[in-house]
């Protein structure tokens, strides 16, 4: 036992006997001693003790502790029953639990879960002790659980001043005047809604993404929609294209893998309000495929696509594999410079003379085989995808890896382009999360500069569902 474990000890004791109650101070921190005094609960234990603890009450740490650990790196788990637990005061407060835990891929474990909470320090240590299971040790802040604490005591127009608060600054943030106070007071009640979600994401977040306030953080799921575009495929129909034939890959395939760092990837565009995702995923994945042919880095037109592709709707939405075809039958893309971006569907003036690639065909990766995905990126360059897009509205940043039933695999709304691979490393939390690294067409001012990073191997938000690529004439 270190010094200041020794002199906390002593303190603890000083005080559980003053106050005959110690287990509120562990998490709640000395400065409440006060409040804690007047809280007798079953809960309440006398140092070294090993006390049964209230079940609600220990499924409400364990929650807290859980959601504190998701925001963090993990690991990841929910609850699905407890059984029993225990408190003990021995330097700090430890609650053990015995309960039956799902892991990220919805596995059951029975794990006995201890925290440690000690108030002289700012983390809470959590190890996890499962059945056939290496035992993991993580740590978390306790902040959150105090202000989560705080904000229950609270009146309701303390948290209602909170969000008046974050919509002024999400406001200035993004340029946002509305026409009236009534325009107002409904984009509020949506962002206040959105604030939910963005919790409700942040809760069940098994990678290491963070969700919060971004452009869209005033728009109802309608309204987002809009700025995707993808059709649904129809399952039943041929897409028109060919398989994909995926390079029998000699000797083991890197650990990561970028086109970005090859010249191969323009700069992050903008598809504004414009459900016109198809034609940015299409665009980057030629733009990927002439730099790799001609070794020259050029950026093609969306809007001919908008004007000309008649299968295509423009910012109605559309699909890549039209788009494909559509730059076979009209001849080919011009240069963005020559045909640049409106957002809006225009008269179609393409002109054969300016038309600098043709396609021929394009290919069907293999649907859920990342392995295929990988394979085929490293040896041919960008692959357009469909992915569902519910984790974007609000994605800051990190390795995204949302609950299924928060992206299901179904409901693929929008067209992206695959550039590269990765792996993050959690050592200390026994946890690796392996990523694709994804090229949107919502501005550099979104995600990671631009860019959105999902959890690779089990096709997370259906990234491997609608692979395709174009094939050059
Ligand atoms: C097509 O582009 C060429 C080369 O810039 C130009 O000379 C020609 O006038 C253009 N044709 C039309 C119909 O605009
Ligand atoms: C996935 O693709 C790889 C590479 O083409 C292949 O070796 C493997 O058998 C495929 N896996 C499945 C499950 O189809």
């Amino acid at each position: 036992m270190n010094i200041y474990a020794a002199a906390t000890v002593a303190l603890i004791l000083l005080l559980g006997q003053a106050a005959g109650d110690v287990s509120h101070l562990a998490e709640e921190g000395v400065e409440d001693a006060e409040v804690s005094r007047s809280r007798r609960s079953i809960n309440d234990v006398l140092v070294g003790d090993h006390k049964p603890y209230d079940e609600k009450q220990a499924r409400e740490q364990l929650q807290r502790s859980l959601n504190k650990l998701t925001e963090g790196e993990g690991p990841h788990y929910k609850i699905l029953k407890v059984y029993s637990a225990t408190r003990q005061v021995v330097s700090g407060t430890l609650t053990r639990i015995d309960a039956d835990l799902l892991d990220s891929s919805a596995t059951p474990h029975r794990c006995v879960v201890e925290i440690w909470a000690q108030p002289w320090l700012t983390q809470h240590e959590v190890i996890f002790k499962c059945r056939n299971q290496p035992v993991v040790h993580a740590r978390h802040s306790r902040a959150a659980e105090w202000a989560e604490k705080k904000s229950h005591k609270k009146h309701n127009h303390h948290s209602l001043d909170k969000v008046e608060h974050l919509f002024h600054k999400f406001q200035v943030r993004f340029g946002r005047r509305y026409v009236s106070t009534a325009e107002r007071q409904m984009r509020l009640r949506i962002f206040r809604q959105n604030l939910k979600t963005i919790e409700e994401l942040n809760a069940n977040e098994m990678g290491s993404a963070k969700y919060g306030i971004t452009e869209f953080a005033d728009m109802t799921s309608t309204e987002y929609k809009e700025r995707t575009g993808l059709w649904q495929r129809d399952e039943a129909k041929a897409t028109g294209g060919s398989p994909a034939v995926v390079p029998a890959y000699s000797g083991e395939l890197p650990k990561e893998f970028d086109w970005r760092s090859k010249n191969a990837v323009t700069g992050v565009k903008n598809q504004g309000q414009c459900g016109s995702c198809w034609a940015f995923s299409v665009t980057g994945n030629i733009e990927g495929l002439y730099a790799l042919k001609y070794g020259e880095l050029k950026e093609f037109s969306e809007q001919e696509l908008l004007d000309c592709d008649t299968t295509d709707s423009a910012c109605n939405g559309g699909l890549m594999d039209n788009a494909y075809k559509a730059i076979k039958d009209i001849g080919g893309l011009e240069y963005e410079a020559e045909y640049p971006y409106e957002a809006k569907k225009k008269q179609c003036h393409f002109n054969k003379t300016m038309s600098h690639v043709q396609v021929k065909d394009f290919v069907d990766l293999p649907k859920g085989n990342e392995t295929a995905m990988q394979e085929w990126l490293v040896s041919n360059g960008p692959i357009s995808i469909g992915i569902n897009a519910n984790a974007m509205q609000f994605y800051r940043g990190g390795v995204s890896h949302p609950w299924k039933a928060l992206c299901s695999k179904k409901n693929l709304d929008h067209g992206v382009l695959v550039v590269g691979y990765g792996v993050s490393d959690y050592p200390n939390y026994h946890k690796t999360l392996p990523y694709w690294i994804v090229k949107n067409s919502w501005g550099p001012r979104w995600g990671e500069q631009g860019y959105y990073r999902v959890y690779r191997g089990d096709n997370t938000c259906g990234v491997s569902e609608m692979a395709t690529s174009a094939v050059l004439a």
